[in-house]
Protein backbone atom coordinates (compact mmCIF):
# COMPACT_ATOMS: atom_id res chain seq x y z
CA UNK A 1 0.00 0.00 0.00
CA UNK A 2 1.53 3.31 -0.62
CA UNK A 3 -0.46 6.82 0.52
CA UNK A 4 -1.66 6.71 -3.09
CA UNK A 5 -3.41 3.09 -3.82
CA UNK A 6 -2.95 -0.46 -3.44
CA UNK A 7 0.45 -0.49 -5.58
CA UNK A 8 0.62 -4.08 -4.67
CA UNK A 9 -3.07 -4.96 -5.72
CA UNK A 10 -2.26 -2.92 -9.30
CA UNK A 11 1.27 -5.04 -9.31
CA UNK A 12 -1.11 -8.28 -9.83
CA UNK A 13 -2.84 -6.94 -13.06
CA UNK A 14 0.87 -7.04 -14.77
CA UNK A 15 2.36 -10.12 -14.00
CA UNK A 16 5.26 -9.27 -16.09
CA UNK A 17 6.32 -7.12 -13.47
CA UNK A 18 6.75 -9.80 -11.21
CA UNK A 19 9.86 -11.47 -13.63
CA UNK A 20 11.83 -8.82 -14.10
CA UNK A 21 12.69 -5.37 -12.48
CA UNK A 22 10.72 -3.34 -15.37
CA UNK A 23 11.97 0.15 -15.38
CA UNK A 24 10.91 0.73 -19.14
CA UNK A 25 7.37 2.29 -19.65
CA UNK A 26 9.20 5.40 -21.79
CA UNK A 27 9.77 2.31 -24.20
CA UNK A 28 6.39 0.65 -23.59
CA UNK A 29 4.79 -0.64 -20.96
CA UNK A 30 3.75 -4.56 -19.94
CA UNK A 31 0.20 -5.91 -20.86
CA UNK A 32 -2.14 -5.40 -17.91
CA UNK A 33 -5.08 -7.81 -17.42
CA UNK A 34 -7.81 -5.64 -18.50
CA UNK A 35 -6.43 -4.44 -21.44
CA UNK A 36 -6.23 -8.50 -22.01
CA UNK A 37 -9.31 -9.20 -21.22
CA UNK A 38 -10.62 -6.82 -23.67
CA UNK A 39 -8.10 -7.91 -26.69
CA UNK A 40 -9.57 -11.37 -25.74
CA UNK A 41 -13.25 -10.45 -25.45
CA UNK A 42 -12.60 -8.77 -28.89
CA UNK A 43 -11.10 -11.97 -30.88
CA UNK A 44 -13.40 -14.57 -29.04
CA UNK A 45 -16.26 -11.96 -30.35
CA UNK A 46 -14.87 -12.28 -34.04
CA UNK A 47 -14.01 -15.85 -33.66
CA UNK A 48 -16.81 -17.57 -32.64
CA UNK A 49 -19.87 -15.10 -33.49
CA UNK A 50 -18.20 -12.79 -36.26
CA UNK A 51 -18.92 -9.24 -34.64
CA UNK A 52 -21.42 -7.87 -34.48
CA UNK A 53 -19.43 -4.56 -35.98
CA UNK A 54 -22.32 -2.23 -34.43
CA UNK A 55 -20.87 -3.42 -30.46
CA UNK A 56 -17.38 -2.49 -31.88
CA UNK A 57 -18.15 0.95 -33.08
CA UNK A 58 -20.53 1.35 -29.90
CA UNK A 59 -17.37 0.53 -28.05
CA UNK A 60 -15.64 3.10 -29.63
CA UNK A 61 -17.79 5.90 -29.18
CA UNK A 62 -17.42 5.12 -25.58
CA UNK A 63 -14.07 5.03 -25.52
CA UNK A 64 -13.81 8.20 -27.32
CA UNK A 65 -15.38 9.72 -24.68
CA UNK A 66 -13.04 8.68 -22.15
CA UNK A 67 -10.86 9.67 -24.12
CA UNK A 68 -12.28 13.41 -24.24
CA UNK A 69 -12.27 12.89 -20.03
CA UNK A 70 -8.62 12.34 -19.87
CA UNK A 71 -7.96 15.27 -22.39
CA UNK A 72 -10.58 17.83 -20.52
CA UNK A 73 -11.84 17.77 -24.03
CA UNK A 74 -14.70 16.94 -26.05
CA UNK A 75 -15.79 14.22 -27.59
CA UNK A 76 -16.40 16.09 -31.27
CA UNK A 77 -12.69 17.32 -30.43
CA UNK A 78 -11.27 13.14 -30.25
CA UNK A 79 -9.78 11.54 -33.28
CA UNK A 80 -8.10 7.96 -33.23
CA UNK A 81 -4.82 7.71 -35.06
CA UNK A 82 -2.14 4.92 -35.63
CA UNK A 83 0.23 6.94 -33.69
CA UNK A 84 2.04 9.93 -32.56
CA UNK A 85 3.79 10.40 -36.35
CA UNK A 86 0.51 10.11 -37.23
CA UNK A 87 -0.90 12.52 -35.36
CA UNK A 88 1.86 15.10 -35.53
CA UNK A 89 2.03 14.70 -39.73
CA UNK A 90 -2.09 14.93 -39.47
CA UNK A 91 -1.45 18.27 -37.54
CA UNK A 92 1.41 19.65 -39.41
CA UNK A 93 -0.56 19.45 -42.90
CA UNK A 94 -3.80 20.82 -41.67
CA UNK A 95 -2.58 24.41 -40.66
CA UNK A 96 -2.41 26.74 -43.12
CA UNK A 97 1.17 27.59 -44.04
CA UNK A 98 2.28 28.89 -46.90
CA UNK A 99 6.26 29.53 -48.13
CA UNK A 100 8.03 31.87 -46.02
CA UNK A 101 6.04 31.00 -42.84
CA UNK A 102 8.04 29.50 -40.48
CA UNK A 103 7.33 27.25 -37.13
CA UNK A 104 9.72 26.99 -34.19
CA UNK A 105 10.31 23.41 -32.36
CA UNK A 106 12.94 22.46 -29.58
CA UNK A 107 16.38 21.30 -30.74
CA UNK A 108 17.18 17.41 -30.29
CA UNK A 109 12.70 17.13 -28.82
CA UNK A 110 11.09 14.06 -30.43
CA UNK A 111 12.26 13.33 -34.28
CA UNK A 112 8.80 11.72 -34.89
CA UNK A 113 7.63 15.52 -33.94
CA UNK A 114 10.23 17.31 -36.08
CA UNK A 115 9.83 14.67 -39.20
CA UNK A 116 6.43 15.80 -39.66
CA UNK A 117 7.02 19.88 -39.87
CA UNK A 118 10.44 19.23 -41.64
CA UNK A 119 8.81 17.90 -44.15
CA UNK A 120 6.75 21.06 -45.03
CA UNK A 121 10.13 22.77 -45.86
CA UNK A 122 8.97 21.37 -49.64
CA UNK A 123 6.06 23.83 -49.51
CA UNK A 124 8.88 26.50 -48.22
CA UNK A 125 7.82 26.77 -44.78
CA UNK A 126 10.77 27.74 -43.04
CA UNK A 127 11.43 25.17 -39.44
CA UNK A 128 13.56 26.60 -36.88
CA UNK A 129 14.86 24.92 -34.08
CA UNK A 130 15.68 26.42 -30.47
CA UNK A 131 17.99 25.03 -28.18
CA UNK A 132 17.23 22.98 -25.52
CA UNK A 133 18.54 24.57 -22.24
CA UNK A 134 17.12 22.69 -19.10
CA UNK A 135 13.80 24.57 -18.35
CA UNK A 136 11.77 25.52 -21.60
CA UNK A 137 9.38 28.12 -21.47
CA UNK A 138 7.48 31.20 -22.95
CA UNK A 139 10.97 33.08 -22.72
CA UNK A 140 12.71 30.40 -24.69
CA UNK A 141 10.74 31.15 -27.87
CA UNK A 142 10.50 34.46 -27.65
CA UNK A 143 13.04 36.27 -29.39
CA UNK A 144 13.00 33.60 -32.17
CA UNK A 145 9.24 34.78 -32.93
CA UNK A 146 9.43 37.17 -36.15
CA UNK A 147 6.03 38.31 -38.65
CA UNK A 148 6.43 35.28 -40.12
CA UNK A 149 6.11 32.75 -37.24
CA UNK A 150 2.64 30.87 -37.47
CA UNK A 151 3.36 27.71 -35.33
CA UNK A 152 5.04 26.12 -32.54
CA UNK A 153 5.48 22.56 -32.07
CA UNK A 154 6.60 20.61 -29.26
CA UNK A 155 6.91 17.80 -26.58
CA UNK A 156 5.54 17.81 -22.98
CA UNK A 157 7.87 15.70 -21.62
CA UNK A 158 11.22 14.80 -23.57
CA UNK A 159 11.51 11.10 -23.98
CA UNK A 160 15.47 11.22 -23.67
CA UNK A 161 15.74 13.06 -20.33
CA UNK A 162 12.88 13.95 -18.40
CA UNK A 163 12.32 17.45 -18.86
CA UNK A 164 9.04 18.78 -18.53
CA UNK A 165 8.36 21.69 -20.13
CA UNK A 166 6.05 24.52 -19.34
CA UNK A 167 3.48 23.86 -21.73
CA UNK A 168 1.14 26.89 -20.09
CA UNK A 169 3.46 29.36 -20.43
CA UNK A 170 4.44 28.78 -23.85
CA UNK A 171 0.25 28.10 -24.83
CA UNK A 172 -0.06 31.16 -23.38
CA UNK A 173 2.74 32.92 -25.98
CA UNK A 174 0.88 31.12 -28.93
CA UNK A 175 -2.44 33.08 -27.61
CA UNK A 176 -0.78 36.26 -27.26
CA UNK A 177 1.41 36.09 -31.05
CA UNK A 178 -1.44 34.19 -32.68
CA UNK A 179 0.18 31.39 -33.18
CA UNK A 180 -1.09 27.55 -33.37
CA UNK A 181 0.10 25.57 -30.56
CA UNK A 182 0.69 21.51 -31.23
CA UNK A 183 2.11 19.06 -28.50
CA UNK A 184 3.01 15.70 -28.54
CA UNK A 185 2.45 14.44 -25.00
CA UNK A 186 3.37 11.05 -25.88
CA UNK A 187 5.64 10.19 -22.83
CA UNK A 188 3.47 12.14 -20.46
CA UNK A 189 0.20 10.70 -21.34
CA UNK A 190 -1.33 8.54 -18.75
CA UNK A 191 0.80 9.69 -15.61
CA UNK A 192 0.54 13.91 -16.34
CA UNK A 193 -2.73 15.34 -16.11
CA UNK A 194 -3.29 17.27 -19.49
CA UNK A 195 -5.86 19.81 -19.73
CA UNK A 196 -6.12 20.93 -23.86
CA UNK A 197 -8.39 24.07 -22.69
CA UNK A 198 -5.94 25.53 -19.83
CA UNK A 199 -2.94 24.53 -22.35
CA UNK A 200 -4.36 26.40 -25.46
CA UNK A 201 -3.55 24.18 -27.97
CA UNK A 202 -4.94 23.77 -31.52
CA UNK A 203 -3.20 19.99 -31.86
CA UNK A 204 -2.43 17.17 -29.38
CA UNK A 205 -1.20 14.14 -30.71
CA UNK A 206 0.16 10.93 -28.73
CA UNK A 207 0.31 7.22 -29.06
CA UNK A 208 -1.14 4.64 -26.20
CA UNK A 209 1.81 2.12 -25.74
CA UNK A 210 3.46 3.86 -23.06
CA UNK A 211 1.40 5.41 -20.47
CA UNK A 212 -2.32 4.42 -21.81
CA UNK A 213 -1.24 0.74 -21.53
CA UNK A 214 -2.17 -0.17 -25.11
CA UNK A 215 -0.03 -2.11 -27.41
CA UNK A 216 1.47 -0.41 -30.38
CA UNK A 217 -0.82 0.64 -33.31
CA UNK A 218 -2.95 2.95 -32.02
CA UNK A 219 -3.16 6.88 -31.11
CA UNK A 220 -4.55 10.17 -30.28
CA UNK A 221 -5.32 13.62 -31.62
CA UNK A 222 -6.91 16.39 -30.14
CA UNK A 223 -8.11 19.21 -32.03
CA UNK A 224 -9.38 22.27 -30.80
CA UNK A 225 -13.02 22.33 -32.86
CA UNK A 226 -13.07 26.49 -33.11
CA UNK A 227 -10.45 26.61 -35.70
CA UNK A 228 -12.47 24.50 -38.42
CA UNK A 229 -10.26 26.61 -40.91
CA UNK A 230 -7.76 23.54 -40.54
CA UNK A 231 -8.97 21.07 -42.73
CA UNK A 232 -7.70 17.29 -43.15
CA UNK A 233 -4.89 16.45 -45.56
CA UNK A 234 -6.37 13.10 -46.99
CA UNK A 235 -10.11 12.45 -47.06
CA UNK A 236 -11.99 9.76 -46.63
CA UNK A 237 -16.28 8.78 -46.75
CA UNK A 238 -15.87 8.75 -42.65
CA UNK A 239 -14.11 12.41 -43.12
CA UNK A 240 -16.93 13.76 -44.31
CA UNK A 241 -19.86 15.77 -43.07
CA UNK A 242 -22.35 14.33 -45.55
CA UNK A 243 -20.82 10.81 -46.51
CA UNK A 244 -22.61 9.20 -48.72
CA UNK A 245 -25.49 7.15 -47.93
CA UNK A 246 -25.20 4.71 -51.03
CA UNK A 247 -21.85 4.75 -50.96
CA UNK A 248 -21.69 6.95 -54.34
CA UNK A 249 -18.68 9.64 -54.18
CA UNK A 250 -20.42 13.17 -54.14
CA UNK A 251 -17.96 15.56 -55.92
CA UNK A 252 -20.11 18.41 -54.96
CA UNK A 253 -20.39 17.87 -51.30
CA UNK A 254 -17.20 17.37 -49.64
CA UNK A 255 -17.46 19.26 -46.47
CA UNK A 256 -15.20 18.11 -43.76
CA UNK A 257 -17.32 16.67 -40.79
CA UNK A 258 -17.47 19.17 -38.10
CA UNK A 259 -16.14 16.98 -35.47
CA UNK A 260 -12.22 15.76 -34.89
CA UNK A 261 -13.47 12.60 -36.78
CA UNK A 262 -12.84 15.09 -39.96
CA UNK A 263 -9.06 13.57 -39.73
CA UNK A 264 -9.77 9.83 -39.18
CA UNK A 265 -9.19 7.63 -42.59
CA UNK A 266 -11.32 3.98 -42.98
CA UNK A 267 -11.87 1.31 -40.56
CA UNK A 268 -11.06 1.64 -36.87
CA UNK A 269 -8.29 -0.39 -34.93
CA UNK A 270 -11.29 -2.02 -33.18
CA UNK A 271 -9.51 -4.13 -30.51
CA UNK A 272 -7.25 -1.32 -29.40
CA UNK A 273 -9.35 0.79 -28.84
CA UNK A 274 -11.45 -1.60 -26.90
CA UNK A 275 -8.29 -2.20 -24.78
CA UNK A 276 -7.40 1.59 -24.73
CA UNK A 277 -11.27 1.77 -23.20
CA UNK A 278 -9.88 -0.70 -20.14
CA UNK A 279 -6.60 1.02 -19.80
CA UNK A 280 -8.65 4.34 -18.77
CA UNK A 281 -11.02 2.71 -16.44
CA UNK A 282 -8.08 1.21 -14.48
CA UNK A 283 -6.41 5.03 -14.86
CA UNK A 284 -9.67 6.08 -13.50
CA UNK A 285 -9.80 4.05 -10.77
CA UNK A 286 -6.42 5.18 -9.47
CA UNK A 287 -6.42 8.69 -10.57
CA UNK A 288 -4.31 9.91 -12.82
CA UNK A 289 -3.01 12.31 -10.04
CA UNK A 290 -2.35 9.58 -8.07
CA UNK A 291 -0.24 8.11 -10.67
CA UNK A 292 1.64 11.00 -10.90
CA UNK A 293 2.20 11.37 -6.92
CA UNK A 294 3.29 7.62 -6.62
CA UNK A 295 6.01 8.29 -9.76
CA UNK A 296 7.43 11.26 -8.62
CA UNK A 297 8.06 9.81 -4.71
CA UNK A 298 9.74 6.88 -6.32
CA UNK A 299 11.73 9.85 -8.16
CA UNK A 300 12.76 11.20 -5.05
CA UNK A 301 13.81 8.06 -4.20
CA UNK A 302 16.02 7.22 -6.83
CA UNK A 303 17.36 10.70 -7.24
CA UNK A 304 18.69 10.48 -3.14
CA UNK A 305 19.82 6.48 -4.19
CA UNK A 306 21.49 7.78 -7.23
CA UNK A 307 23.26 11.02 -5.55
CA UNK A 308 24.32 8.52 -2.75
CA UNK A 309 26.19 6.37 -5.35
CA UNK A 310 28.04 9.77 -6.85
CA UNK A 311 25.85 9.20 -10.18
CA UNK A 312 24.68 12.20 -11.86
CA UNK A 313 21.42 12.43 -13.14
CA UNK A 314 20.85 13.72 -16.69
CA UNK A 315 18.13 16.62 -16.87
CA UNK A 316 16.24 18.75 -13.93
CA UNK A 317 15.98 17.51 -10.70
CA UNK A 318 13.06 19.65 -9.30
CA UNK A 319 9.69 18.71 -9.31
CA UNK A 320 8.69 21.65 -11.26
CA UNK A 321 10.87 20.63 -14.47
CA UNK A 322 10.85 17.40 -14.38
CA UNK A 323 8.40 14.64 -15.77
CA UNK A 324 7.21 12.12 -12.29
CA UNK A 325 8.63 9.28 -14.17
CA UNK A 326 11.66 9.45 -16.61
CA UNK A 327 14.91 9.81 -15.29
CA UNK A 328 18.08 9.06 -17.26
CA UNK A 329 21.91 8.10 -15.12
CA UNK A 330 24.55 9.21 -16.41
CA UNK A 331 26.09 5.78 -16.92
CA UNK A 332 27.38 5.18 -20.32
CA UNK A 333 24.65 3.12 -22.16
CA UNK A 334 27.23 1.00 -24.27
CA UNK A 335 28.97 -0.40 -21.13
CA UNK A 336 25.82 -0.58 -18.66
CA UNK A 337 22.65 -1.97 -20.71
CA UNK A 338 24.01 -5.31 -20.99
CA UNK A 339 25.04 -5.71 -17.45
CA UNK A 340 21.22 -4.52 -16.59
CA UNK A 341 19.96 -7.18 -18.96
CA UNK A 342 22.21 -9.57 -17.55
CA UNK A 343 20.58 -8.85 -14.18
CA UNK A 344 16.77 -8.94 -15.38
CA UNK A 345 16.74 -5.18 -15.25
CA UNK A 346 14.83 -3.67 -17.97
CA UNK A 347 15.55 0.17 -18.44
CA UNK A 348 16.29 1.70 -21.85
CA UNK A 349 19.73 3.49 -23.54
CA UNK A 350 19.54 6.98 -24.54
CA UNK A 351 21.86 9.94 -25.33
CA UNK A 352 23.62 10.67 -22.27
CA UNK A 353 22.94 7.39 -19.80
CA UNK A 354 20.56 5.00 -19.15
CA UNK A 355 16.93 6.10 -18.94
CA UNK A 356 14.97 4.40 -16.02
CA UNK A 357 11.20 5.22 -16.67
CA UNK A 358 8.81 4.02 -14.34
CA UNK A 359 4.76 3.15 -14.27
CA UNK A 360 1.57 2.89 -12.19
CA UNK A 361 2.86 -0.62 -11.11
CA UNK A 362 6.77 0.35 -9.64
CA UNK A 363 7.13 0.33 -6.24
CA UNK A 364 10.14 1.29 -3.78
CA UNK A 365 11.91 -2.57 -4.08
CA UNK A 366 12.09 -1.58 -7.72
CA UNK A 367 13.89 1.60 -7.37
CA UNK A 368 16.11 0.04 -4.29
CA UNK A 369 17.01 -3.13 -6.83
CA UNK A 370 18.09 -0.81 -9.28
CA UNK A 371 19.99 1.13 -6.95
CA UNK A 372 21.81 -1.99 -5.67
CA UNK A 373 22.54 -3.62 -9.26
CA UNK A 374 24.76 -0.32 -10.28
CA UNK A 375 26.24 -0.35 -6.72
CA UNK A 376 27.52 -4.02 -6.58
CA UNK A 377 28.90 -3.41 -10.43
CA UNK A 378 29.81 0.16 -9.71
CA UNK A 379 31.73 -1.35 -6.07
CA UNK A 380 33.41 -4.27 -8.04
CA UNK A 381 34.61 -2.77 -11.06
CA UNK A 382 35.57 0.60 -9.81
CA UNK A 383 32.56 2.39 -12.64
CA UNK A 384 31.02 5.00 -11.67
CA UNK A 385 29.31 7.91 -13.62
CA UNK A 386 30.35 10.25 -16.42
CA UNK A 387 31.61 13.33 -15.28
CA UNK A 388 28.80 16.08 -14.71
C1 LIG B 1 7.90 12.29 -27.46
C2 LIG B 1 7.63 11.08 -28.33
N1 LIG B 1 6.90 11.22 -29.44
C3 LIG B 1 6.64 10.18 -30.23
C4 LIG B 1 7.10 8.90 -29.93
C5 LIG B 1 6.77 7.73 -30.76
O1 LIG B 1 6.08 8.01 -31.94
P1 LIG B 1 5.03 6.98 -32.52
O2 LIG B 1 3.90 6.91 -31.54
O3 LIG B 1 4.63 7.55 -33.82
O4 LIG B 1 5.71 5.67 -32.68
C6 LIG B 1 7.87 8.72 -28.76
C7 LIG B 1 8.41 7.42 -28.36
O5 LIG B 1 8.06 6.33 -28.70
C8 LIG B 1 8.13 9.84 -27.96
O6 LIG B 1 8.85 9.70 -26.85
Amino acid sequence: MTQYYDVQAVRKLFPAVEKMTYLDSGFQTPMSKPVKDALETFISEGYETAGPKSVWIDRIEQTRAKVAGLFGAVVEEIAFTKNTSEAMNIAANALPLKAGDNVLMIHGDHPNNAYAFLNLKKKGVEIRFIPMPEVVNADSFRPYIDANTKAISMSQVTFHAGHRFDIFGVGRLCKEKNLYYVLDIMQAVGVVPIDAKKVGATFIGCGTHKGLLVPQGLGLLYWDRTRTELEPAYLAAISLANPPADFIARPDDMAPAPTAGRFELGNFNLPAIQALGAALDLIGELGIEKIQAHCFDLGDRLIAGLDVLGVNLVGPRDRLNRAPHIYVAALPAEEWIDYFASKDVRVSPERDGVRISLGMFNTEADIDRFLAVVKERGTSTGRSSRAA
